[in-house]
C-alpha cells in the first residue's frame, strides 16, 4: 500500500520526522515535486539529519526514489549524499530519468528574477535554488532531464538550443553582462556540458537512473510498502496556494501521482496524511492573517525592529519572539527568521478539501507549553462576512481579518515521558485543542509531535 505525508500549511511542519515515525515498516520513499529547496529534518539515535534531497526514509536504510516531479541539482545531490556517507550512511537513492535538472544559470535567474520582483513588493522570498527557472524550462519544453545526462550527444543538443536564450536573457533582458555581474560559468555551454556529463557519468556509473512509476508499480506488485513524501506545503502549492508567494510545483496529495508515474488509484487507495504544525511558520513574503509581530524583510510592511508600518512592538511581538526560539522557528535551508502566527483553520479546512486527509499528525505541542492562552483563526471577517476557508486570490486573503478563538494553554512537561504513556497522559488543555482541530476538519489523529526525535511523538495510528 501506500502513505502519502503532505504539509497542510506553508511548509516546515515536520514532515521529514512524520516520515521517520512510520519509516519502519516502509521499504521505498518516494518524493514526487520540489528539489533542494526542501529542508528536513530527521533526528536519528541522537544525530540530527537535515535533508534536501535525499528522501527522509534513506537514512534508514530505505530505497530513496527522487521522482519525476522533482528537479534535481545533482552538485547538491551529491554533496549530499558525499557528506551522509563521511556520516558512515550509505543510502540507496534511485533518481527518475524523467526528472528536471538544475543547472547554474536557474540559480543565477531565480534571483535576478527575485531582485527585480521586489521592487513590487511580489518576490516570493524563494530559497535561491533555481527551482522555478527549472519549472518554467520544464513547462516551455527546453528543460534538461536526468536521462538526457546520461546520453551526452542529446545533452550537447539541448545545452546548444538552450544556453544562448539564457545569455541573452541576461543580456538584453536584465541588461547585465556574464562574466562580469554574473557568474560566467552558469552561461558557458561547453562548461556546463562537461559539468553534467560526469554528473551523468556518476549516476550511471552508481546505477541510480530509474524509470520511476515502472519502478514503483514493480515494487508494489512484489508487497512493497511506499511511502511519498511531500514537500513544502498545501498553501504554497502552485494550484492551491498563495500565489504568487508559491513555490512551482504541486505538494497536493494529486502530485503524487502525476510526480511519480503511479496511478491516481495507488495513491487514493492509501493513506493521505496531512502534516500540522501546532501553529503557523512562514519563510517568505505575502499576507499572512494570523501572523503574531513581524520579520523585516518577509512582512509586508514590517521594519528592522519587528514593527509593521511604525507602530509600537506590543504583546503580539514577544509572543512571536517566544514561539519562535521555543520552535527554533529559522529555515533549515537559508537560517533565516520564520514569520510565526497562530493555526489558521480556513487553511487547514482548504489543505484538507484539496488532500482528502484521512489522518493527521500534529506537531510541535510542546513548543506552545507554557503560554496562558493558545489562540487559533477559527474563522475570517471578509466583507462584514464570516468565511471558514480561503478565499482563491492571495489580494483577498490578504484583507481577511481573522476571528480567533482561545483556548487555556498546557504547562511544560516531561514530554518524552509522556510519548511513552500515550495520548492519554498529554495535559487536559492540549488534548482539547487537538480534539478542535480533529472535528474541525472531520479527520482522526493520527500522531502528536512534543518534540523533535522521534521518541518525542505519540503514535496513536499506525497507517500501515
Ligand atoms: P519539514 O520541512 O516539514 O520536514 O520540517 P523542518 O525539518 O524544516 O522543520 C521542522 C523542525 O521542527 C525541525 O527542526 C524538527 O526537528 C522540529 N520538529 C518536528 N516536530 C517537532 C515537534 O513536535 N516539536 C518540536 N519542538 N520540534 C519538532
Ligand atoms: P519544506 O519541504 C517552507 C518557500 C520559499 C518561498 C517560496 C518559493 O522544508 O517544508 P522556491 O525556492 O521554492 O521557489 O521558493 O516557497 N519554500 C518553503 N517554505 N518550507 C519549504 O520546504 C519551502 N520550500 C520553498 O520560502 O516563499
Ligand atoms: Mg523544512
Amino acid at each position: 500500500m501506500t502513505v502519502t505525508i503532505v504539509g497542510s500549511q506553508l511548509g516546515d511542519e515536520g514532515k521529514g520526522g512524520i516520515v521517520d515515525v512510520y519509516g519502519d515498516a516502509v521499504d521505498v520513499v518516494v518524493r514526487y515535486q520540489g528539489g533542494d529547496n526542501a529542508g528536513h529534518t530527521v533526528v536519528y539515535e541522537g544525530d540530527e539529519y537535515k535533508l534536501s534531497l535525499v528522501p527522509s526514509g534513506a537514512v534508514r536504510g530505505k530505497v530513496g526514489v527522487l521522482g519525476n516531479g522533482c528537479v534535481v541539482n545533482p552538485a547538491t545531490l551529491f554533496e549530499e549524499l558525499d557528506a551522509l556517507a563521511d556520516r558512515g550512511l550509505s543510502p540507496d537513492v534511485r533518481i527518475a530519468e524523467r526528472a528536471h535538472a538544475i543547472l547554474p544559470y536557474h540559480r543565477v535567474l531565480d534571483g535576478l528574477e527575485e531582485d527585480v520582483k521586489s521592487d513590487d513588493d511580489l518576490a516570493a522570498g524563494t530559497t535561491g535554488r533555481g527551482i522555478g527557472p527549472t519549472y518554467e524550462d520544464k513547462a516551455g519544453r527546453r528543460g534538461i532531464r536526468i536521462g538526457d545526462l546520461l546520453a551526452p550527444a542529446t545533452l550537447r543538443d539541448r545545452l546548444e538550443y538552450v544556453v544562448p536564450q539564457k545569455r541573452a536573457l541576461v543580456e538584453d533582458v536584465y541588461d547585465l553582462e556574464i562574466g562580469e555581474d554574473v557568474d560566467g560559468t552558469a552561461f558557458d555551454a561547453d562548461d556546463l556540458f562537461e559539468t553534467y556529463r560526469a554528473f551523468g557519468e556518476r549516476i550511471a556509473a552508481e546505477d541510480m537512473a530509474v524509470n520511476c512509476g515502472a519502478f514503483l508499480n514493480r515494487r508494489l506488485e512484489a508487497g512493497d510498502e511506499v511511502m511519498f513524501e511531500g514537500a513544502q506545503g498545501t498553501s504554497i502549492d502552485i494550484d492551491h496556494g498563495i500565489y504568487p508567494y508559491v513555490t512551482s510545483s504541486n505538494p497536493t496529495a494529486g502530485g503524487a501521482a502525476v510526480g511519480s508515474g503511479v496511478g491516481p488509484t495507488v495513491v487514493g487507495g492509501g493513506e493521505v496524511i496531512g502534516i500540522i504544525k501546532s501553529y503557523l511558520s512562514r519563510v517568505g513574503t505575502g499576507p499572512l492573517p494570523t501572523e503574531l509581530g513581524s520579520v523585516a524583510g518577509q512582512t509586508p510592511g514590517a521594519e528592522d525592529d519587528g514593527t509593521v508600518d511604525g507602530d509600537a512592538a506590543d504583546e503580539d511581538t514577544d509572543l512571536a519572539t517566544y514561539i519562535r526560539d521555543e520552535g527554533g522557528e529559522y529555515g533549515t535551508v537559508t537560517g533565516r527568521p520564520r514569520r510565526v502566527g497562530w493555526l489558521d483553520m480556513p487553511m487547514l479546512r482548504h489543505a484538507t478539501n484539496t488532500n482528502g486527509f484521512t489522518g493527521l499528525a500534529v506537531n510541535h505541542l510542546d513548543v506552545l507549553a507554557g503560554l496562558e492562552t493558545v489562540a487559533v483563526g477559527h474563522a475570517y471577517r471578509l466583507d462584514g462576512e464570516t468565511l471558514l476557508t480561503m478565499p482563491p486570490t492571495t489580494e483577498r486573503w490578504g484583507d481577511c481579518e481573522a476571528e480567533l478563538r482561545r483556548f487555556d494553554g498546557w504547562p511544560e512537561a516531561e514530554w518524552g515521558a509522556i510519548a511513552e504513556a500515550g495520548y492519554e497522559a498529554l495535559p487536559e488543555n492540549a488534548r482539547a485543542y487537538l480534539e478542535y482541530i480533529s472535528a474541525e476538519l472531520d479527520t482522526p489523529i493520527y500522531a502528536v509531535g512534543v518534540g523533535p526525535g522521534r521518541e518525542e511523538t505519540i503514535v496513536v495510528e499506525s497507517p500501515f
